[in-house]
């Protein structure tokens, strides 16, 4: 028996950083995705085939007599500690212990730009493998177990990835409460800016200008989570008219401004989002971290003219849509 399963990407649409500190976020899928193939193996042991992954690649630099490389391989070897633990977890579910599973992993998510490539690549993996071992689970229960994948691998974790990513659509999360809000149709272009910030580095930085002036960062904080609300009633009131599209980018830019004052923005990011409004997106801001990794741009009717703005600015652009699709079993081979 195989079994083909899929699972996409995030973006945060609105209110990282704030998050932390107890406010609301929303964030949504989008359509590129991760696959997983899932098969038994008469091993009895786990192999993982990762053959096609987005990494970030590598950078040579020369000086007199030596050449260095960077890669960022390193994330790659990562990206399987998650599907290393998905495996363990189901087959412990499945009390299937010593089963050989093979699973073949190819995904459109890069890896390291802060778009849930890990959770993808978790939920995806425990769909295919619950389904090769006869277990019935809901997309709720494997949200559930790839959010106990992260917190495995990585320590901590909101669960917000897995969520949205075994979900689809848009959730607005709070307190740790997820809401599935109704699905509107958003046009979004992805802006990559080939680098990547560390989000421990980032949410500790922010913190430590916290605790150093409170009653400034407070105020900003506050703001972003009020930002979050409007967004949601405005995506609450759905799809009819094109002036809500413009209060949301509205909204994206008034985000992305209280995160470029927090400091985590970066000439590079504010450099992709400006070309992204010049050519037309009705808003653009950072998603996620920040400190490299991606922006977002809602650019209806000018996601092409929007990628290229973005490619000439230096960025990489992903042309995308909200999934309102979460986990999807593709195939499965009797
Ligand atoms: O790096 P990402 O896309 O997973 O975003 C992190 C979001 C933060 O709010 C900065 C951190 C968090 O844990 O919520």
């Amino acid at each position: 028996m195989k079994v083909l399963a899929s699972a996409p990407a995030k973006i945060i649409l609105f209110g990282e950083h704030s998050v932390v500190y107890g406010k609301p976020a929303i964030a949504a899928a989008i359509n590129l995705r991760t696959y997983v193939r899932a098969e038994f193996n008469n091993s009895g042991r786990i192999k993982i085939e990762a053959k096609d992954i987005k990494t970030p690649g590598l950078i040579v630099s020369f000086s007199e007599n030596e050449i260095y490389f960077e890669s960022d391989y390193g994330k790659a070897a990562e990206v399987l500690s998650y599907v290393r633990q998905a495996i363990e977890l189901v087959r412990d579910e499945a009390d299937a212990n010593g089963r050989g599973i093979t699973v073949s992993i190819t995904s459109q998510i890069p890896v390291g730009a802060g778009l849930g490539s890990s959770a993808a690549v978790a939920v995806s993996t425990i769909g295919a493998v619950s389904k090769l071992l006869g277990l019935e689970l809901s997309n709720e229960e494997i949200a559930r177990l790839g959010h106990r994948v992260e917190l495995l691998v990585q320590g901590v974790s909101s669960g917000i990835d897995p969520t949205v990513s075994a979900l689809g659509g848009f959730i607005h999360y709070e307190n740790g409460k997820f809401e599935h809000l109704p699905f509107v149709n958003l046009p979004v272009v992805v802006g990559y800016t080939g680098s990547s910030g560390s989000t421990k580095e980032l949410v500790a930085m922010v913190r430590d200008t916290y605790e150093d002036i409170p009653d400034i960062i407070e105020p900003i904080l506050a703001a972003m989570g009020k930002v979050v609300e409007k967004a949601r009633e405005t995506l609450l009131l759905g799809e009819d008219g094109r002036w809500k599209l413009g209060r949301l980018g509205e909204l994206m830019n008034i985000n992305h401004g209280l995160l470029d004052a927090l400091g985590v923005s970066t000439k590079k990011l504010s450099e992709l989002v400006y070309a992204a409004r010049t050519a037309g997106a009705l808003g653009a801001k950072i998603t996620g971290a920040g400190g490299g990794g991606c922006m977002y741009a809602l650019a209806p009717e000018k996601q092409s003219e929007v990628a290229t703005a973005i490619t000439i600015a230096g960025g990489t652009p992903m042309v995308t849509e909200i999934s309102r699709e979460g986990l999807r079993i593709e195939v499965v081979v009797p």
